[in-house]
């Protein structure tokens, strides 16, 4: 069967590659004929994301590093590298979460996330620039809605993945003439993931979650995987310093959404 993405021979690094939406993003390029590299701190995650990788068929390697350590990344990276070649796709999705009232968070809760989310983001970027395709290497970083909408228990994340959106356009213009596109994927809400589980972690809160997105559901971590793909294909080429959401309309909720759900109840006047 003729693949619909072709990345055969092609070297992707994806930081955070070992669960949830990021793994699912490794396993699409593994499918499409992709050289996978994965990083994160568990080296139990770290092996079965390898080998879940390879079962695809792919050359798959691990390394077990946290993105707040510029040196273990930047180590990581020049071992991938000296393994594969040049990398046709850098992927930067590595994050923590947890809800907390900005009162009820310790500076050190705060400068977690921000560490793992914005500087990190930001280590796997510098440090992954020397090893990038170029001309034309993908480089994309996975963001949160939080980035756009000021949301109550996430003053770190809101904080972290706007500055995350920030890094991608201002690379998109440091980079571009060296022909490395740098885009931001924001994510809805995804079922099955830790992110999810940990803002609403029973199934109600999720209905409710589901029932808000204009398509009423949740998304699939390959719904997000898809938009990695297109994103690094030929078919994006002209695309770059975009912060393209995957969310099924959800951010185009509010008031608008509001009236749609409301206007059953309006009568016609006159
Ligand atoms: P997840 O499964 O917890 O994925 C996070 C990944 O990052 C894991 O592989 C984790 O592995 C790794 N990681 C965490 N801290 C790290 C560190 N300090 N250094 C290196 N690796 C680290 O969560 P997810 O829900 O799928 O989220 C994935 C991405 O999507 C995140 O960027 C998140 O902000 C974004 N997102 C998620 C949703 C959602 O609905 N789930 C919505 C919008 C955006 P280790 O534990 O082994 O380090
Ligand atoms: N509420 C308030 N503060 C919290 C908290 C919570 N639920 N969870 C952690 N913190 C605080 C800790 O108390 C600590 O601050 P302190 O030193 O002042 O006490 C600080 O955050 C760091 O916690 P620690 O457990 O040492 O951090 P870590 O670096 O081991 O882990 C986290 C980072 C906290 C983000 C952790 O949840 C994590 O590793 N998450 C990755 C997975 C994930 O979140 N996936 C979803 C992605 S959307």
């Amino acid at each position: 069967m003729q693949k619909t993405f072709d990345f055969t021979g092609q070297n992707v690094f994806v930081a955070g590659g070992t669960s949830g939406i990021n793994l699912a993003i490794a396993e699409a390029f593994a499918g499409a004929g992709g050289n996978l590299a994965v990083l994160s701190r568990s080296p139990g995650k770290v092996t079965s994301a390898v080998e879940r990788l390879q079962v695809l068929g792919a050359t798959a390697i691990g390394f077990t590093a946290d993105v707040r350590d510029y040196d273990a990344v930047e180590r990581s990276l020049r071992d991938a590298h000296a393994e594969f070649g040049e990398f046709d796709v850098l992927v930067s999705g590595a994050a923590g979460n947890f809800p907390a009232a900005a009162i009820d968070m310790s500076p050190n809760g705060f400068k977690a996330v921000v560490d793992i989310d914005l500087l990190g983001t930001f280590h796997v970027l510098r440090a992954g620039y020397e090893f990038l395709k170029k001309p034309g290497a993908s480089v994309i970083n996975i963001s949160a809605p939080q980035a756009k909408v000021p949301t109550p228990l996430q003053a770190h994340v809101c904080a972290a993945k706007a500055g995350v959106d920030m890094l991608t356009q201002v690379l998109a213009l440091e980079w571009g003439g060296q022909g490395i596109r740098v885009n931001s994927i924001i994510p809805g809400p995804i079922e099955n993931t830790e992110g999810m589980a940990r803002l609403a972690p029973v199934p109600e809160m999720q209905k409710a979650v589901a029932q808000s997105v204009p398509l009423r559901r949740l998304g699939s971590a390959r719904d997000v995987a898809g938009m990695a793909l297109i994103l690094a294909s030929p078919s994006a080429a002209y695309v770059n310093g975009g912060v393209i959401p995957v969310d099924g309309g959800w951010s185009l909720t509010g008031f608008g959404d509001l009236m749609n759900r409301l206007s059953a109840h309006v009568k016609p006047t006159g």
